[in-house]
């Protein structure tokens, strides 16, 4: 059903003259820009600033093993690792595991073994790595409790999973909740997903999470806050 709303929007659009649709797309654009403006200025009046990375629980600075640094533990400018395409000059030993995947009947794509961005994060929360081994080192500090996250991955929400549309229903203003214009770049949405040699746009763990701490402060590192399930809503409409 929602596949066709998809063809007869698509084939809607692509009847609209070329104006049109830039005018269409304006508007789309203008209110969308209303509407972060008033999001943002109440964030700002509920909340204290983004936190950002230094003093998160990705902040290893005070680590005996890391220098005083904050970025090396994930990225080197020279000599990067180039095990994962596309990885952001890489620094950490990237994991070799084979992971068990989240399956389910109701759900209309199949899970693949997770994809590069993915691997980067599993590199410390699979808990096959050690969080110190990094650049030429090889540490011995693993990941703990809930962080460990661990190689069984069929109790997590899926990850490298294609995004077809397959959890909106109906066609509203739901669907600005990531297009501000028609053929936006999906990798600077507020939930970006992540394309590998011009496939289908993918869910990776950074979709949901920004390892940098720039979200909403207290928030497991979310892009956004999970308040009245925010986050899910953004691509669930249910
Ligand atoms: C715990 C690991 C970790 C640490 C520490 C870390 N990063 Fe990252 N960084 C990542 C991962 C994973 C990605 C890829 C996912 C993404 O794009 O959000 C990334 C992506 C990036 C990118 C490219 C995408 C973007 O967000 O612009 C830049 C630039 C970057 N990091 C800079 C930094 C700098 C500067 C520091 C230190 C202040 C830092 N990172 C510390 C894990 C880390
Ligand atoms: C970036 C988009 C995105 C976000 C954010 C998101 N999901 Fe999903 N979710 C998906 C996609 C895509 C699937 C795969 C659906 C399919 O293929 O049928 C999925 C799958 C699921 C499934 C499994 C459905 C099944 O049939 O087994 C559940 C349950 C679920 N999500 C719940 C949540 C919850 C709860 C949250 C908030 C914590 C959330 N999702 C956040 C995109 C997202
Ligand atoms: C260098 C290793 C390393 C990498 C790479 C890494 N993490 Fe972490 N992360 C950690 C450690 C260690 C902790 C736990 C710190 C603690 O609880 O003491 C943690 C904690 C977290 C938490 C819990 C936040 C909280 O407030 O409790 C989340 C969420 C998280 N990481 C997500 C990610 C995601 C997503 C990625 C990839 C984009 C990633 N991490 C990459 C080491 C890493
Ligand atoms: C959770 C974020 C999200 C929501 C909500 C969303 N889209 Fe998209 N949309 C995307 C992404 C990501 C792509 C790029 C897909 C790809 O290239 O594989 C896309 C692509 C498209 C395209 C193809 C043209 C283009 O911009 O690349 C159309 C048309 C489209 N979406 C329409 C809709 C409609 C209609 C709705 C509401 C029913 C909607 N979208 C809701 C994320 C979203
Ligand atoms: C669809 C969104 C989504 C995706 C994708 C996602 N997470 Fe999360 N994650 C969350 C939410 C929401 C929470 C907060 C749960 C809570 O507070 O109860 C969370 C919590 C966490 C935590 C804190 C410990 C815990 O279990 O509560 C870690 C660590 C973590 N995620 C790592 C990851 C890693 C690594 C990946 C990729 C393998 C990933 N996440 C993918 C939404 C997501």
């Amino acid at each position: 059903m929602w596949f066709i709303c998809l063809d007869r929007s698509i084939s809607v659009i692509k009847r609209i003259q070329e104006m049109e649709i830039k005018i269409l797309s304006y508007y789309i654009h203008l209110i969308n820009k209303c509407m972060v403006v008033a999001i943002v200025s109440l964030i700002f009046a509920t909340t204290s600033s983004f936190a950002g990375i230094t003093g998160s629980v990705h902040d290893f600075s005070t680590q005996g093993w890391s220098a005083g640094r904050i970025c090396t533990v994930c990225h080197t400018p020279h000599n990067a690792s180039q095990t994962i395409a596309a990885a952001p000059l890489w620094n950490h030993k990237v994991t070799t595991a084979t992971y068990t995947l989240y399956t389910s009947p109701t759900m209309d794509e199949t899970t693949v073994q997770p994809l590069g961005i993915s691997k980067l994060c599993l590199s410390c929360h699979d808990g096959t790595l050690a969080v110190d081994s990094f650049g030429d080192q090889t540490g011995s500090t693993f990941i703990s409790g809930e962080a460990n996250i661990g190689t069984d991955l069929s109790n997590d929400h899926p990850i490298s999973v294609s995004w077809t549309h397959q959890t909106i229903v109906g066609f509203g203003p739901q669907c600005t909740n990531c297009h501000d214009q028609i053929g936006e770049d999906p990798s600077k949405f507020v939930l970006p997903f992540y394309k590998y040699a011009g496939g289908p746009a993918k869910i990776e763990c950074s979709s949901c999470h920004d390892p940098h701490n720039n979200g909403p402060p207290n928030e497991k590192l979310l892009r956004m806050s999970n308040n009245g399930s925010a986050l899910c809503l953004t691509c669930h409409n249910r």
